[in-house]
């Protein structure tokens, strides 16, 4: 048995750590071969791989990034694409195929195995962690940890300087990196897509903080949005899965608090800086144990199916199930953090 492997999407803290337990029990336990696949869906749509056994995957457990490389590559939308994919599985006889990535990457491979027959079994990550059917994507304990971190530094300068701190965080269209990392560093207000935001509520929030000389810390989603507006966009351009690159809605909101309350209001976006560096423990324990699992999915033949967490069991699930539908915040959730507005 050869197995493929690939990495897609934004990479996220974690990524290796699969790949290094995918390849050690395959090698150790099944006695499989492996070949990386390079960038995403790029590596099997142009045939560019990379060797993959226990040498290449020593030391890589602590280590960021991944080993294979990353694209946002989509096969479903290039001419041939598909066809190409097929071409190139057949021509280095691999027999089946771990993509590990998040709700794009694993669209495809949803399709691939379902409309095309490919032998796909998929492993969920991203620091969003927006994937229904699983409670957590691996990446996300590192990104909050690391927003948690920046807010905690953020709250001893704005307090020296009386002045309100924006911290913009990612997470796409969900808010969980805002409201974990909110909650965790013990900010004043916290914005989510989830809701729109009244920004007279929010100044009204800064200036009751303000009166109790306390400088507030206002955390906001990239992809929050004003009640009265569109999405704050500072570039207007799409990635290949039809995604708005987010980002702005933070600087735009220090503005319109300076305006509203007078206050002198700064920006921090925080970036890709969530996404990089070594995993959290918690991340490293949950990619190894996607990846033990997911090497199982292929022995057992599961094709077309994921490996989630419930609870603390990793279960196999339909990659289609588990994309078709975003996880997002619950109203009930967020407004449990309320109390600490203000
Ligand atoms: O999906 C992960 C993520 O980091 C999002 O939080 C963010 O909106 C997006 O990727 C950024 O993508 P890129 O790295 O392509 O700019």
């Amino acid at each position: 048995m050869r197995v493929g492997v690939l990495t897609g999407g934004g990479d996220c803290p974690g990524l290796n750590a699969v790949i290094r337990a995918v390849v050690r029990k395959g090698v150790q336990q099944y006695g499989y071969d492996f070949i990386g696949f390079r960038d995403g869906w790029r590596g099997p749509m142009e045939g560019d791989t990379v060797p993959l056994d226990i040498p290449a995957v020593r030391g890589i457990l602590p280590r960021g990034g991944t080993i294979l490389g990353s694209s946002r590559t989509n096969p479903l939308k290039s001419e041939g694409g598909i066809r190409q994919i097929k071409e190139n599985l057949a021509k280095h006889e691999v027999d089946a195929l771990i993509a590990i990535g998040g709700e794009d990457t694993l669209g495809v491979a949803a399709q691939l195995a379902d409309e095309y027959g490919i032998k796909v079994v998929g492993v969920p990550k991203t620091i969003d962690n927006d994937l229904s059917a699983t409670d957590y994507t691996f990446g996300f304990d590192t990104a909050v940890n690391i927003a948690t971190e920046a807010i905690d530094r953020l709250h001893t300068t704005a307090e020296s300087h009386m002045r309100v701190l924006v911290v913009e965080v990612m997470g796409r269209h969900a808010g969980w990196i805002a409201l974990h990392s909110g909650l965790a560093g013990g900010a004043n207000v916290i914005l989510i897509p989830e809701q729109r935001f009244d920004v007279a509520k929010v100044c009204a929030w800064v200036e009751s903080r303000f009166k109790v000389r306390y400088a507030p810390i206002v955390v906001v989603a990239e992809g929050a949005m004003p009640r009265d507006g569109d999405m704050v966009l500072k570039d207007e351009s799409l990635d290949a899965f039809g995604h708005v690159r987010l980002s702005g809605v933070g600087e735009w909101l220090a503005k319109e608090i300076e305006r509203r309350t007078g206050k002198e209001a700064r920006t921090t976006v925080l970036g890709h800086v969530q996404r990089g560096g070594t995993p959290s423990a918690f991340d490293r324990w949950l990619a190894s144990r996607f990846g033990l699992h997911a090497i199982e999915a292929v022995r057992d033949g599961d094709w077309g199916k994921m490996v989630a967490l419930r609870g603390t069991d990793i279960v196999r699930v339909p990659i289609s199930e588990a994309t078709a539908k975003l996880k997002t915040v619950d109203p009930a959730e967020y407004a449990e953090a309320e109390v600490f507005f203000g």
